[in-house]
């Protein structure tokens, strides 16, 4: 009579304790994409897509957080309006940033997260940490979206080039609509027209 295999032993007692400080090695590099997904995509498609994306990621979730440190430190008359508006901005925003990601996964590759890998990464211009007034949080809130924006208008037409209409759907649907809608609030703040006295037809102003 042949003998049993028997299965190694594994460890069958039962222990309440978490197993907490654990590491191991990444399942996968970052700059990486998975293979044998069927999306009937190359992977060196897709490997360009996500490295654009992530570019895309990066500016957007740093645009985020210029919206919420200008609602925290917003300051003047149109205090209550812009504390407002800035943090509804943060929000769409958010969800821009959740459907960049997850289009990276979905593409196989992997999505920047972290804070430091983002500022490493993004193409918008550090703000100091201190307060800055209403003319130039908009104005560094514009020149954000400006970057956004142009390389929104070249990945949806690489994306397209490639056959990523996906990507390139996202990209113009749900980022570039969006960015586009909150420059046009923006920037109907930094028209200068009287707040109380109509300007007299007669005096032009400078500037
Ligand atoms: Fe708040």
């Amino acid at each position: 009579m042949a003998k049993k295999e028997i299965a190694p032993a594994r460890q069958t007692t039962i222990n309440a304790q978490p197993r907490i400080h654990q590491r191991a090695a990444e399942i996968q590099a970052y700059g990486t994409v998975s293979h044998g997904l069927p999306l009937e995509l190359e992977e060196p498609v897709r490997l360009e897509m996500t490295e654009r994306l992530n570019l895309l990621l990066a500016d957007t979730m740093t645009l985020r957080d210029l919206y919420k440190k200008s609602h925290w430190q917003v300051a003047g008359p149109t205090f209550y309006q812009l504390h407002l508006l800035f943090d509804k901005h943060y929000g769409e925003q958010v969800e821009i940033v959740d459907e960049i990601a997850e289009r990276i996964q979905l593409l196989g590759g992997i999505s920047l997260a972290m804070a430091a890998d983002v500022a490493e990464t993004t193409r918008i211009e550090r703000p100091p940490r201190g307060r800055e007034e209403v003319p130039v949080q908009i104005s560094r809130l514009l020149d954000a979206h400006q970057i956004i924006i142009g390389h929104c208008r070249k990945l949806s037409r690489r994306a397209s080039e490639l056959g990523d209409d996906g990507t390139s759907d996202l990209v113009i649907s749900d980022v570039l609509r969006a960015n586009e809608l909150q420059v046009w609030f923006l920037s109907e703040h930094l028209v200068d027209v009287p707040l109380v006295h109509a300007q007299d037809p007669g005096v032009r102003r400078a500037g």
